[in-house]
């Protein structure tokens, strides 16, 4: 582990749009110096949420004007209902009536939900301004800052339409960390796990001795856990950046994950990572079923999700009713089908994930009949 205030450099190499993710405290200060190497002009729209901006815009906004930046700001509404279309819309034109042009750096200061807008309001404006990531949520940090995944979701499912568009800069501040809700903090742990879980078992066994520390507020380990997940993450997008084969593996409990959260409405009833937790319970679970891992595997993931605190069965959600084939038309809509194939990502073992487009639909049927109550 790294000691206070040095950071940590992480590069996602790919080629002449390769970028760097600094990792370490009191970034968000420093901002100025870090933006002089990849932005263009002294000129950034800062986009960000009103929870993020009362905590960390001020300092944001008097680092950058000290470096003698031209500054215009953003504030939306926090959610996930803010990742739309009509949202792209107002904030696309927005952008354009400032008076941008091909050098105005978008930074995105949020958690996903504004990573993912404000990069693909960056994709699309003047076709690709310089944008740069400040993630301000755990699961921003070790997730969706990272790999140039932007999008909204529509009435037709999540992430829905949206562009690949690589960041030149992440600016991991793990201070931010210190001013986010629990609950949030828990569910981007749920993507920390995930790196163990698909092919790093001294990672997964690294979370289960640390990730109540986690939780509890210990900057050491979460600084540790988002410097491996991006470490983990960054290899991954280096070897298939537009998700033709391995990158798929990131997305471990996200097909039961992706259909929850639409079934729950994409509000706060789930969050994300809350999905993606009881989603990858589901991946072993149906792992096991089709005698790819043992019992005692899938176990040991559940387990570990329900001493976190992470939902890892229905109740702990919901009190609707939700049948399979909610579920599975759901499943059906997610970008994930390849000819009209799910595709899953199951797993031989902890760390022994792989992608599966040809699970038995008995099976997924009887899995989700057992864990929805009837
Ligand atoms: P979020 O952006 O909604 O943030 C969660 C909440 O925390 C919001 O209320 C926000 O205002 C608040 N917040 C953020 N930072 C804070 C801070 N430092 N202090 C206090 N409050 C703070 O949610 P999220 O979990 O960060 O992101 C979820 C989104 O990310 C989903 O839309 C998901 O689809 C997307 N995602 C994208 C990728 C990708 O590769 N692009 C990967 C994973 C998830
Ligand atoms: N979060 C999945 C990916 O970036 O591919």
């Amino acid at each position: 582990m790294n000691d206070g205030l040095a950071t940590t450099l992480v590069t996602v190499d790919l080629g002449e749009r390769s970028y760097d993710i600094v990792i370490g405290a009191g970034l968000i200060a420093r901002a100025g110096d870090f933006l002089a190497e990849v932005a263009p002009a002294r000129r950034v729209i800062i986009v960000t949420d009103e929870n993020v901006a009362s905590h960390w815009l001020e300092t944001l906004e008097t680092a950058l004007t000290e470096a003698n930046y031209q500054i215009l700001t953003r504030i939306l509404t926090p959610g996930e209902q803010t990742k739309s279309l009509t949202q792209i819309d107002t904030l696309t034109d927005w952008i354009l009536g400032s008076g941008v042009d091909r050098k105005t750096t978008i930074i995105a200061l949020g958690g996903g939900v504004i990573g993912d807008l404000a990069g693909f309001a960056a994709a699309i404006t003047l076709r690709g301004l310089p944008f740069v990531q400040i993630p301000t949520t755990l699961l921003a940090q070790v997730d969706s800052s990272v790999g140039g995944k932007t999008a909204v979701d529509t009435r037709h499912g999540k992430n829905l339409i949206g562009a690949f568009y690589q960041p030149r800069l992440v600016l991991a501040d793990t201070d931010t960390l210190s001013t986010l809700p629990a609950r949030q903090v828990a569910a981007g742990y749920a993507e920390v796990v995930k790196y163990g879980l698909i092919n790093d078992l001294v990672f997964f066994e690294w979370c289960e001795a640390n990730g109540h520390a986690i939780l509890d507020g210990d900057a050491a380990a979460a600084r540790y856990a988002v410097e491996m997940s991006c470490r983990a993450k960054a290899a991954i997008v280096a070897q298939d950046e537009h998700e033709k084969g391995t990158r798929a593996l990131l997305n471990l409990g996200h097909t039961f994950g992706h259909a929850f959260e639409a079934e729950a409405g994409f509000d706060d009833l789930l969050l994300h990572g809350e999905g993606v937790a009881f989603g990858t319970v589901c991946a072993f679970d149906l792992s096991h079923r089709l005698e790819l891992c043992s019992g005692q595997e899938a176990e040991r993931v559940r387990s570990h999700f329900t001493e976190v605190g992470l939902p890892t069965n229905i109740e702990g959600i919901a009190n609707r009713h939700w049948t399979p084939d909610v579920i599975l038309a759901h499943m059906g809509k997610d970008k994930k089908t390849d000819d009209g194939n799910l595709t899953f990502i199951l797993a031989r073992g902890i760390g022994q994930a792989y992608i599966d487009r040809d699970v038995p639909i008995d099976t997924l049927r009887a899995l989700l009949s057992d864990i929805l109550p009837s």
